[in-house]
């Protein structure tokens, strides 16, 4: 059923309780978090995480995030707080770290997705950690259609979601803008499923033991499916050495390129610089490939980043999978 999709600021106070009363409503909010924007709707209310899934058309075995404004919003949905999970709430919360937690019984199945285990995190934005402890706990998938790009501004919120939802608040471009790092502490070792802003480095610091990265196991959690996070045109990664060969080739089709070395493109080629920082290029990445969107361009040659970069390569891995035809 279409909504009216009203845009609200938390620039502005008054829109900051609207929000919160429309989630505590049953209704489905669009949220800025430092990472992505997310879809956010009652974790309490069965009937608003089912209508995230249709707003989204995500398929309802995908586990959904819990957020929380205060660490005592935990009460009620973990089965337990072990060392290592206070370990990283400590050194991480707030911030761009999702952990997953043994569930306490009475977790909605349609979370979890049917698992034994919740995901929660606690975003960074003062006036969304406000408004969490007004509406109580939200499930907030990025606020994209499935397998889309996801959103970093609220404009982006609206390109793909307008008429889907009640209201987006708006809280300016993502200063992250990559999704949060996903930790499983549910098993020894400790595994990273998602890479993500928070290093794995970082977590094996703080843990003090090794921690096992996405390429070294094969857990298969749903959600992490090879073709997501595509913008619509073409993309193909390249490595820098074949990216200039390619465009010293004569070519017939019209190439947007991505980049973030110094290389001159010829003329025809419309050109997204990146910066060379590794955390800056992710803060823009998604923009970056929803302004390829907009060139009129029938490909998009990304250059590869640095082989380090994972959490990076991961995403632009996804947005250039092709799917074979059915
Ligand atoms: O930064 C973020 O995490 C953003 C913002 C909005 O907070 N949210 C986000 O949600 O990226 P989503 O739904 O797009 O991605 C959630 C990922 C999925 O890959 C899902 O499979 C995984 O989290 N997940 C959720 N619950 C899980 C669980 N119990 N065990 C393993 N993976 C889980
Ligand atoms: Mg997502």
């Amino acid at each position: 059923m279409k909504r009216k999709t009203q845009r609200l600021s938390t620039q502005n106070a008054c829109d900051v309780s609207i929000a919160a009363s429309l989630l505590l409503q049953g209704k489905l909010v669009a949220i800025p978090t430092e990472t992505v924007y997310g879809l956010a709707a009652s974790a309490l209310n069965e009937d608003a995480i089912s209508a995230v899934f249709r707003a989204k058309k995500r398929p309802v075995n995908h586990p959904l995030i819990l957020h929380i404004g205060d660490t005592k919003q935990l009460k009620g949905w973990v089965a337990e707080i072990c060392v290592q999970a206070q370990a990283l709430m400590k050194q991480y919360w707030p911030g761009p770290l999702t952990i997953i937690f043994k569930k306490s019984n009475d977790v909605s199945p349609l979370i979890t997705g049917g698992r034994e285990t919740i995901a929660i995190r606690m975003p960074d934005n003062p006036a969304i950690r406000e408004l969490l402890t007004i509406s109580g706990p939200v499930v907030a998938p990025s606020a994209n259609l499935h397998k889309k790009l996801s959103p970093t501004s609220a404009q982006q919120v609206f390109n793909g979601l307008d008429g889907r939802i009640d209201a987006v608040l708006d809280g300016g471009p993502c200063n992250v803008g990559l999704e949060s790092t996903i930790v499983d502490i549910t098993q020894q070792p400790v595994r990273v499923l998602r890479a993500g802003p928070i290093y794995p480095e970082a977590i094996s610091n703080t843990l003090q033991q090794k921690v096992v990265l996405p390429a070294q196991h094969n857990e298969a959690v749903a959600g992490n499916m090879p073709a997501h996070y595509q913008p619509q045109t073409k993309a193909k990664l390249l490595d820098t050495e074949t990216l200039i060969t390619h465009l010293g080739q004569p070519n017939s089709a019209k190439v947007a390129v991505l980049h973030y070395s110094e290389i001159n493109l010829p003329q025809q080629n419309q050109a997204l610089v990146l910066p060379l920082s590794r955390s800056e290029y992710g803060q823009r990445i998604y923009q970056a490939l929803a302004d390829a969107d907009t060139l009129g361009c029938e490909q998009l040659w990304i250059e590869h980043p640095p082989e380090h970069w994972h959490e990076v390569n991961d995403r632009l891995r996804r947005a250039c999978f092709d799917e074979p035809e059915q």
